[in-house]
Formats: C-alpha cells, sequence, structure tokens
C-alpha cells in the first residue's frame, strides 16, 4: 500500500512559489492499476516522482506500507527503490553511450548481480519485447517505440512490486503502444502495482482506476467502482 497524507510540493524559483501539489489523502492499494490524467502542468510527474521516493515533499508523508518513505536516511532510501520500485521515464532516460542490453543491466548491476548472470536476464527481457536483434544496438540507433521497450525492459528487469510510469506510450505508433499495454496488463495480472501518467485515452482504459490532477488538485473518478457517482474530491 502507498499513501499520501497531507503532503503539498511547491516550487521556488526565483523569489516565486509554485504550489505543484496538494493532497490531503491518497491510498494506493497494492495490486490497483491506477491512471493519472491531467493537462500539461497539472503535477502528474511531480506526483510520481514523490510517489517513488525520488522527490521529497514540502510537507507531509508519504508512507511505503509502514515506513515513512522520507524519514528514511538516503541510502535506504535509494535501495528501497533499487528494490521495490521500476520507473519509465518521460523522457526514456536511456544512457545514449550504453547498448540496449547495458542500458537494462543497469539496476542488476546495481543490485550487485554477476556479470554473467545481468546480461543472461537483460537479453531475456529484451527477447520478450521482440529486441533479440537488438541487443547491440545504442539508443541513437533504433526507433522511439524501441527506446520506449528497452526503456520498459530496464523497468521490469528487477521484477519490481510497484511499477512507475511517466507517459510510456506518449510518442508510440499502435503497435508498440500494444506492446507496452500488455507488458502493463501481464504486470497487473502477476500482482503488482502501476501507477501510470497519461495523456492516451486508449492507455487509461486500461487501467482499474483513473486519478485526474488540476493544477496541482487531486480528484478521483474510480471507473469500475465509481462509474455512476461524480468524481469526488481528495485534497484540499
Ligand atoms: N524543478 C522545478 N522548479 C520549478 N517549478 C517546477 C519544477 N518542476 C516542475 N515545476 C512546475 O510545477 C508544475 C507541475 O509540473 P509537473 O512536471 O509535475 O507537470 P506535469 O503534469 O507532469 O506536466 P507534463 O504533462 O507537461 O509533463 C508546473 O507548473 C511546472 O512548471
Ligand atoms: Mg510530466
Amino acid at each position: 500500500m502507498i499513501k499520501l497524507e497531507n503532503v503539498t510540493k511547491h516550487y521556488s524559483r526565483r523569489g516565486e512559489t509554485i504550489t505543484a501539489l496538494r493532497c490531503e489523502q491518497l491510498t494506493i492499494l497494492t495490486g490497483e492499476y491506477v491512471a493519472i490524467i491531467g493537462p500539461s502542468g497539472s503535477g502528474k510527474t511531480t506526483l510520481l516522482s514523490l510517489l517513488g521516493g525520488m522527490l521529497s515533499p514540502t510537507t507531509g508523508k508519504v508512507w511505503l506500507g509502514e515506513t515513512s518513505v522520507y524519514d528514511l536516511p538516503t541510502s535506504a532510501r535509494s535501495e528501497h527503490r533499487s528494490q521495490q520500485l521500476g520507473f519509465v521515464f518521460q523522457t526514456f532516460n536511456l544512457v545514449p553511450y550504453l547498448t540496449a542490453l547495458q542500458n537494462v543491466q543497469i539496476p542488476l548491476c546495481l543490485l550487485g548481480q554477476a556479470a554473467a548472470d545481468q546480461e543472461r536476464r537483460a537479453s531475456e527481457m529484451l527477447s520478450r519485447f521482440g529486441l533479440a536483434d537488438r541487443l547491440h544496438h545504442r539508443p541513437s540507433e533504433m526507433s522511439v517505440g524501441q527506446q520506449q521497450r528497452v526503456a520498459l525492459a530496464r523497468t521490469l528487469v528487477n521484477d519490481p512490486k510497484i511499477i512507475l510510469a511517466d507517459e510510456p506510450t506518449g510518442n508510440l505508433d499502435p503497435e508498440s503502444r500494444e506492446v507496452v499495454l500488455d507488458a502493463f496488463d501481464a504486470a497487473h495480472q502477476e500482482g503488482r502495482t502501476i501507477i501510470m501518467v497519461t495523456h492516451d485515452p486508449v492507455a487509461a482504459n486500461r487501467a482499474t482506476r483513473s486519478l485526474t490532477l488540476r493544477a496541482g488538485e487531486l480528484t478521483e473518478a474510480d471507473t469500475d467502482l465509481q462509474a455512476d457517482q461524480s468524481p469526488q474530491r481528495l485534497s484540499a
């Protein structure tokens, strides 16, 4: 379970303060598949980064189970991230001078796995995403859809319990989008928690719960359980 409690996030720039997010209470249960929808600048990446232990809130607490994530020392927080969380970033964040295989090996390397095991596991993951013949290509030598699949393989390679994805299907052709969404469906069926930011209605429809962000304010439209109710305001 992931929980936000009285969280705000302010950014300060040149004496000006922007409130990027305000949320009194949000609970995401283990195994949920949540879509976060909202216009550009509404705080989606900020919310995802807070949930993922990558950006400390200005006020409030982020709980992962019984642990208050931002009360952990930095080293324990990054250990918890590499053991439990997988991220798909809005901009892929592939390392440009590493091959597809080496990029996918990164999380395993951080966990201290032996090089031969890293290679075997990374190449299995890339094959699963139809990239068996692109193992030694660098990001600039691959299409956008292929780069996103490499990023996805890297996210899933260490078997994360929680997947945080920022626009994972943005800029993808329909075929690559299906590959990504099918991988998320499979991960959801395996009991993983998925939290996905998306502008794409096709992607949002695959989730079992939707949250909407507008100017940092979160509202909920639970597609399955509350389809006939108006969205409920979560935060003040
Ligand atoms: N490091 C920062 N410093 C100052 N302001 C920031 C910073 N990061 C984000 N913001 C501001 O906070 C608000 C929320 O940004 P965020 O990146 O979370 O939006 P988003 O919903 O992910 O947008 P997009 O759909 O364009 O990716 C925006 O108004 C943005 O300008
Ligand atoms: Mg964003």
